[in-house]
């Protein structure tokens, strides 16, 4: 056996003849150490703190949104309405936003602010009266609908795309069942 260079440094340890020496950490493994430390505590800062950078998370819902924006866009140049062209835009954002505007200003009265109903029918749980496939929900908007003296008046005056974009938001109500709604009415729909 050839002699230990490290033989004569310091025992630390020594315990059934196996024996750990006070050796030193090379230096390149110190400082790679230190470096995923400071990284680490930049990191965080950076993403958890001043929320500089968005999380990959958020990263990925931006894109999403932005191309479900395009997509809407697109859509809507199209000039198509459909249960398709419909149900893409209940996915978009802004669509949604804008008809949330629309509703706040000429729905909330008879459908309550959250859409859970008062005199019109809640719009959050799975029933419908005239029907829950977007085309159906979109026609009942436009052109209104009676049923034995029940009156929802039609909004075809506030043009198509305000139309649409209500169309958007009460699709995106749908199933969320917002708590002392109104009693079901109607048919339960599922896709
Ligand atoms: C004057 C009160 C009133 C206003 C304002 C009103 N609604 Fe209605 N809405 C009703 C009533 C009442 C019904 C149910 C009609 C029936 O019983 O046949 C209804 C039905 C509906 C339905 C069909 C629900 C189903 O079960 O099939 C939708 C969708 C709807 N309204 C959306 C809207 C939107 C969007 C607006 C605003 C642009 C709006 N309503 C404004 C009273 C109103």
């Amino acid at each position: 056996m050839s002699a230990d260079p490290d033989r004569d440094k310091p025992i630390v340890h020594e315990y059934d003849g196996i024996i750990e020496l006070d050796n030193q950490l090379p230096l390149w493994w110190l400082y790679t150490l230190y470096g995923t430390v400071a990284f680490a505590i930049i990191y965080w800062f950076q993403y958890e703190i001043l929320h500089a950078s968005p999380t990959p998370e958020k990263e990925y819902a931006a894109q999403v949104a932005e191309s479900r924006e395009a997509e809407s866009a697109r859509l809507k140049k199209l000039g198509t309405i459909d249960n398709k062209t419909l149900a893409a835009l209940a996915k978009d954002v802004k669509t949604v936003d804008q008809g949330r505007a629309v509703f706040a200003a000429n729905c909330a009265a008879c459908h309550r602010a959250d859409g859970a109903g008062l005199v019109g029918p809640n719009l959050t749980d799975k029933f419908w009266l005239h029907g829950g496939q977007p085309e159906q929900i979109w026609k009942t908007i436009r052109d209104g609908a009676t049923r034995e003296g029940a009156v929802m008046p039609p909004w075809k005056q506030l043009g198509d795309e305000k139309v649409v974009a209500s169309v958007a938001y009460v699709l995106s109500l749908r199933n969320t069942n917002v708590a002392g709604g109104k009693a079901p009415q109607g048919e339960p729909f599922s896709e």
